[in-house]
């Protein structure tokens, strides 16, 4: 069992913390005072050291540069009016990380180090966490392949790290989304249900064509047919129709479990509205689209939160949302805030004080 004694901790010797203004922050700009870093290797972790935020030495012929053995987390803390500080379900982002990892052949983080790791870190750069609505601290975990090594195999050496990023609102507006039907980002058998480092690489491309054509992000499809949505953008996405939720199902594996995703779930079931979890196809969309049954269309994601989309493009078929009208996503929003801002009942014991 590792203990805070376990921990080598060199505090910076200033904050720089004066020098940001936490209000509007943009996401992932500023890093905090302190970061967390450990080696594997030989087979097992090395000393925990929570350190001064500096650059790395590494290799060029580390693996992680060139085959992309990393993953990654996407954690939030909060602040709340009267200064309490907490992490939103951050064990759940742990166990989907140690998910990732098995899949990338990469070794288990043990909990403590983790877990531990990430409050002691967040105790010192507590301060960073922005005690204003729609802010937080948010939380990135990593690990990569640091094998100084050509050969196409698993690495044996690797670092794990968390780094603290303050942020406002990820997207800032109501979003325009565009329909996917040519490139995939996931397939059955494939990585998409990891948060591999390189799912968000092969994004790019078809990302920023959408963006070129005045979109915000993507739609993804299904890699067969094209017909079946899967995520959107760096979200899980649901749809309201005709008073029902419903947003793609997991068993594929093509979409990453969301930790948000499955906190609305919970929200909506609460609310009384029925949630499906299943395959949805862009016809049964538009189909409802036309009929006037599709309500609402909204994404989730620890960066996200819980983001509007006002327009859904496929193909030439625009659809346009007047978000003002919404009912369903900002009851949810408000929800998530009033437990993550910690002004209500947190019932599910979601936040984790550190
Ligand atoms: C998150 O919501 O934490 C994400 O993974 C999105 C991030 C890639 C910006």
């Amino acid at each position: 069992m590792i203990t805070a004694a376990d921990f080598k901790v060199t505090k910076a010797e200033r904050s720089r913390l004066k020098d940001v203004n936490l209000e509007n922050v943009p996401f992932g700009k500023y890093f905090t005072d302190h970061m967390l870093e450990v080696d594997f290797a030989d087979g097992e972790w090395k000393t925990v050291e929570i350190k001064p935020y500096q650059a790395l030495t590494l290799g060029p012929s580390a693996a992680a540069l060139h085959y992309g053995q990393a993953i990654f987390e996407g954690i939030k803390a909060y602040k709340s009016a009267d200064g309490k500080a907490a992490i939103f379900r951050p064990l759940d982002n742990f166990k989907r990380f140690n998910i990732s990892a098995k899949r990338m052949q990469m070794p288990e983080v043990p909990e403590e180090i983790f877990m531990e790791g990430m409050r002691l870190l967040l105790q010192l750069d507590s301060d960073w966490i922005p005690a204003r609505a729609n802010h937080s601290l948010y939380i990135r975990p990593f690990m990569f392949s640091s094998d100084e090594m050509l050969g196409v195999r698993p690495g044996h050496n690797f670092k794990f790290m968390i780094i603290l990023s303050p942020t406002g609102p990820y997207y800032g507006k109501p979003m325009k989304i565009w329909v996917e039907e040519h490139y995939v980002r996931a397939v059955k058998g494939g990585v998409g249900f990891a948060k591999a480092a390189g799912n968000y690489a092969a994004a790019m491309y078809a990302t920023e064509e959408a963006r070129k054509n005045g979109f915000d992000q993507v739609l993804w499809t299904d890699p067969i047919e094209h017909r079946y949505v899967q995520e959107c953008g760096v979200m899980n996405v649901f749809f309201i129709i005709d008073n029902k939720a419903i947003t793609p199902g997991l068993e594929q594996g093509t979409i990453l479990a969301g930790v948000t995703r499955n906190s609305v779930i919970t929200l909506l079931n609460e609310m009384g509205i029925t949630v499906e979890e299943r395959d949805l196809s862009i016809d049964e969309i538009i189909a409802a689209h036309k009929a006037g049954t599709l309500q609402e269309v909204f994404g989730t994601g620890t960066a996200a939160t819980i983001s509007e989309i006002k327009e859904l493009c496929y193909k030439d078929y625009s659809m346009l949302f007047d978000v003002e009208k919404w009912k369903v996503s900002p009851a949810i929003k408000n929800r998530l805030d009033t437990i993550r801002y910690m002004e209500g009942p947190d019932t599910h014991h979601w936040m984790y004080y550190i």
